[in-house]
């Protein structure tokens, strides 16, 4: 079990620290320590970082000091975009998993599976060809997302001016609006390095269809990928 829910009925904040919380969130609970203590019960996922535990949960992130097992603060979910820099290419291995759209019910595969030709080639020697862009979301200086474009020939490919876009949030940062402004951000980038249009390839089952259309992305084709699936070539005018 992790440490933080081990020693949850050790938590405890200061005066001030309530006071932040409160106004944070906008809650008005009576015992701040005691929603802090079932929140953090309930969190999808608890990360320690530094001296510090971030238990993330509802769209919120508390941070306890993990040495003296004080609440410091909690906030609403709010990660910061920025452009993808070097020291970012490790994390794509991770991301380009996430992004490989799996229906409910079904078993993930396993890690292995973005070793595949078709698959790896969204991530392969990234950096060195026209057309590499990327940015990441961070939220408490952890990468929970990033979004990446190439021109290569692979699914969603349109043509050799139109870099085509991969993207993916770790699960239990989803439906926060991380997404969203990673997307606009990238827009900003691929115009500033002067393409005119981007495209992507997603199966016409995922419910990331509806978020591609809300960003002006359109139907271009159906196509079915190497092993059947239905897909949609989207396209979207920068
Ligand atoms: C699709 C995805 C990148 C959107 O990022 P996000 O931060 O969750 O999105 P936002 O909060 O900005 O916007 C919400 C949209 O995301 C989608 N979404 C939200 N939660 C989701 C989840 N758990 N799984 C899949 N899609 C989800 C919904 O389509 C929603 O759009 P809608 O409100 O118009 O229906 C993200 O959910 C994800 O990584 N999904 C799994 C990987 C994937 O399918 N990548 C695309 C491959 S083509």
């Amino acid at each position: 079990m992790n440490d933080l829910i081990q020693n949850t009925e050790k938590l405890h904040t200061t005066e001030l620290g309530a006071i932040r919380i409160q106004k944070n969130l906008g809650i008005d609970a009576d015992d701040i320590v005691e929603w802090c203590k079932e929140t953090i019960k309930q969190a999808n996922i608890i990360i320690g970082q530094g001296k510090n535990w971030y238990a993330y949960g509802n769209g919120i992130v508390i941070t306890v000091n993990a040495h003296s097992n004080t609440i410091i603060t909690a906030n609403k979910i709010n990660a910061k975009v920025r452009t993808m820099e070097k020291s970012d290419y490790a994390c794509l291995n991770e991301f380009l998993y996430q992004a490989i759209f799996i229906p409910d019910g079904e078993k993930l595969p396993p890690r292995t599976i973005i070793n595949d030709p078709e698959i790896f080639i969204y991530i392969k020697d990234f950096g060195n060809k026209s057309g590499d862009l990327g940015v990441v979301a961070e939220q408490n200086g952890q990468v929970v997302g990033a979004a990446w474009t190439r021109i290569i020939s692979a699914y969603g490919h349109l043509d050799n001016s139109t870099p085509e876009l991969a993207i993916s949030i770790l699960p239990e940062f989803r439906g926060y609006g991380i997404g969203t402004k990673l997307m606009n951000k990238l827009f900003e980038l691929l115009k500033e390095n002067g393409y005119r249009q981007t495209s992507l390839s997603v199966q016409k089952d995922n419910p990331a269809v509806r978020f591609y259309q809300r960003l002006g992305y359109e139907i271009a084709q159906e196509k079915h990928d190497h092993v059947g699936h239905e897909d949609y070539l989207m396209i979207k005018a920068l």
